[in-house]
Formats: structure tokens, sequence, C-alpha cells
């Protein structure tokens, strides 16, 4: 039987601290309506001491979702965790994501502490959470590059803790996907108490290899993935919500699924990008402007003759608007046909050979033949032929 793979958005909190994406409390709670309408499992609101505003966010979000989970970042700090458990107080289902950075270069450059100091202030951390919900995650920082025996005990201590749910992030995303993967699945097999607790996978797309990292883990055992829409996130972004979701659901042998409804992903893709003024990439995977765009002469025939020669998804099932044949100096005539018969222009074999000619003139001189340039086209060639 397939098995749940959860979905935490964190949209709202990595996405919305991109330069530039910054939302106020009323996009916020209309963003997290959204979310949970496309039915992610827990949504991470924000970092309620960062400031007044945030605060205010994720209150009024915990007052408004009630399907999803609604949770709040900290430190392993107590006012920060005193502060989330404030913001929380109104969910009905609510959870605290503490944590710290387990790295050698975290520990020793941003805490100047030992490792042991580290253990028993992430312990500390999950056990002051969980005077506020039963629900705490922790996030080991920069786990990507934590040496796997200490990431281990680390582990092991904040399960004892109370931790339900551990974070491994990539913060720098420098993992390789069989090295995540790996790491993943040496949990699994080296802390005594993992069967308590749900391992979750955060990644970063610094060398573009978030969506193929959070994939491996899940392969190697972790059972959530933290990602945004459009994969906003610091630097090069997080793993991208739409891709995973959708490789999980295509790939469905892995033996996974989730409870996101496909058909919104591009919809609420267009929004995100609206709000945070954030344009998607026309080539990115699922949700960009040519994800169903064909474009060369023997893509386009092939496509044509059957759309699973060169589509894997149909782009109703993602909620785009449809495949578009486009027409390029790359073009070839059946492309031609078929977009003139389209504008209700019905040529014969003959004629398009004439037509592709004259096509290809126009198309040698801009970057994509438009409507307009078809009309005129067919314009000119009823004019030679009544002659
Ligand atoms: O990338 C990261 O490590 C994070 C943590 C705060 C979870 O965003
Ligand atoms: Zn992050």
């Amino acid at each position: 039987m397939a098995e749940q793979v959860y979905i935490f958005d964190t949209t709202l909190r990595d996405g919305e601290q991109v330069p530039g994406c910054k939302l106020n409390t009323k996009e916020k709670v209309g963003l997290a309506l959204k979310l949970e309408a496309l039915g992610v499992d827990i949504i991470e609101a924000g970092f309620p001491i960062s400031s007044p505003g945030d605060f205010e966010s994720v209150s009024e979000i915990a007052k408004l979702v009630k399907n999803a989970t609604v949770c709040g970042l900290t430190r392993a700090v107590q006012k920060d965790i005193e502060v989330a458990g404030e913001a929380l107080k109104h969910a009905k289902r609510s959870r605290i994501h503490t944590g710290i950075g387990t790295s050698d270069f975290h520990i020793k450059a941003k805490f100047n502490a030992t490792r042991e100091e580290i253990i028993a202030r992430a312990t500390q951390a999950v056990k002051w959470a969980r005077n506020f919900t039963d629900d705490v995650e922790f996030f080991a920082e920069d786990a990507g590059r934590t040496e796997n025996e200490y990431l281990a005990r680390v582990v092991e201590a904040v399960i004892a803790a109370g931790a339900t749910v551990v974070n491994i992030p990539d913060t720098t995303g420098y993992c390789l996907p069989h090295q995540y993967g790996e790491k993943m699945a040496f949990l699994r097999n080296n802390v005594s108490n993992i069967d308590k607790a749900v391992l979750s996978c955060h990644c970063h797309n610094d060398l573009g290899l978030a969506t193929a990292n959070s994939i491996a883990g899940v392969i190697g055992g972790a059972r959530q993935i933290e990602c945004t829409i459009n994969g906003l996130g610091e630097r090069a972004g997080n793993t991208a919500l739409e891709e995973v979701v959708m490789i999980l659901k295509q790939h469905a042998s892995l033996g996974f699924y989730t409870n996101v409804n496909a058909t919104m992903l591009n919809p609420i893709s267009r929004e995100v990008s609206d709000i945070m003024r954030m344009a998607v990439q026309p080539n990115k995977a699922i949700v960009g402007a040519n994800a169903f765009s064909h474009s060369s002469g023997i893509h386009q025939d092939g496509f044509l003759k059957s759309a699973e020669t060169y589509e894997i998804i149909n782009p109703e099932a993602v909620g785009a608007e449809g495949s578009k044949i486009v027409l390029t100096a790359r073009s070839g005539r059946s492309a031609l046909a078929y977009r003139f018969q389209k504008l209700g222009f019905q040529f014969d074999r003959n004629d398009i050979d004439i037509l592709y000619a004259s096509f290809l003139q126009v198309a040698d001189t801009k970057k994509e033949v438009m409507e307009e340039d078809l009309q005129a086209l067919a314009l000119a060639h009823a004019a030679v032929t009544v002659q």
C-alpha cells in the first residue's frame, strides 16, 4: 500500500525571506487559506519573534486555518518559543519548529560551543516547546554538512526529549542526492527511537539539487518534505512543491502519495508569483509558461500525432492552460498547418508548401510568429491564388 508523504509548505516563512517577497498579514492569511485548499498538511506561517507583523500573521493564520497544522519557527531560545506558543495558541493544530545548527561550521563559528553543549541546548528547546504543543519539530540546521554519527546522537536526544518530527535540512544545498538519501537511511538504521518521529527533508537549491535531494530523502526513509510554491526561498531557493508532488504522482511505483490537489498547482503558482512580484522562469517544470509548449518541428510533428510522444503530464492535470504549438523558425509544416486550422483556414498540402516558404521568411526575422502574422500570410496567399 502506498505511504503518505506529508507536505510542509514554507512559502510564508523560507519563501517570504526572499528580498522583495515580503507580504502583509492580509496577503499572508489569503495565501495560507489557499495553501490549505491546495491540500498541504503543514503551513509554516512565519517566525513569530522576528517582528510584530510576523507575530500577527502567524496568530491570524492560526485562528483561520482548520485542516492544516499551523507551524511557527523559533531558534532554540526560550523567549522565541514562548512567543511562538502565544502566536499559535488559537490554532486547531499547532506545531513549533525549533532547532539549532549541528555542523561543525555552525557549532564553532556561530555558537562557539561544543557538540555536547549543542545537544543540551537542542533537548532543552524541545522540552520548552512541548509545554505549548504535543507537535514539536526539531531542525538540525546544516545537517547536510553534519557528520552522520553526531547527527544520529542529536536526533536520538531530541526525540527522547519529545520531538515528533526531525528536520534534516541541507541548509546550504551542498549534498548530492545519494548522500542525502544515505543520511536519511543512516538515521533510520542508527537512531534507536526513530520510530517515534517523522524524518523531514528541507533542501536548498544552491546546486540545483533540492528536488532530487528531497526525493532521495524520501526513498531513504523521510516521510515529510518541506517545500515552497515555485521553489522560492533563501538564495537559490527551496525544493519546489509542485515538482515533488508531481514526481511522487508520476512515479507511483515508488509507493508514495501526497494529499495535494495537483489541478491547483498552476493557479497557486501564478498567485504566489503575482503577490510576491517574483516572476516564474518560463522553463520552470510544471508551472513555467513553456512547460507545455512545443516549438521545434520534430517535437511538434510527434506531439500532433500523439501528445504522449513529448508530454509526460497532461497540462489539465496540473491546472495549466493546455499544450501550445509555438511557431518559430525551427517549426515544421505540420505545426504551421495546425495553427492555420486553429484560425479557421483549411489549406491543402500544396498550399502549405507555398505558405511554409513565406512563413520561414517571417520566422527568421522574429522570435515567434504570432496569430496576426499568420492572418497576413493567409491573406497574401489568398490574393495570389485568386489572381
Ligand atoms: O534552511 C534551513 O536550515 C532552515 C531552517 C531554519 C529549518 O530554513
Ligand atoms: Zn531553509
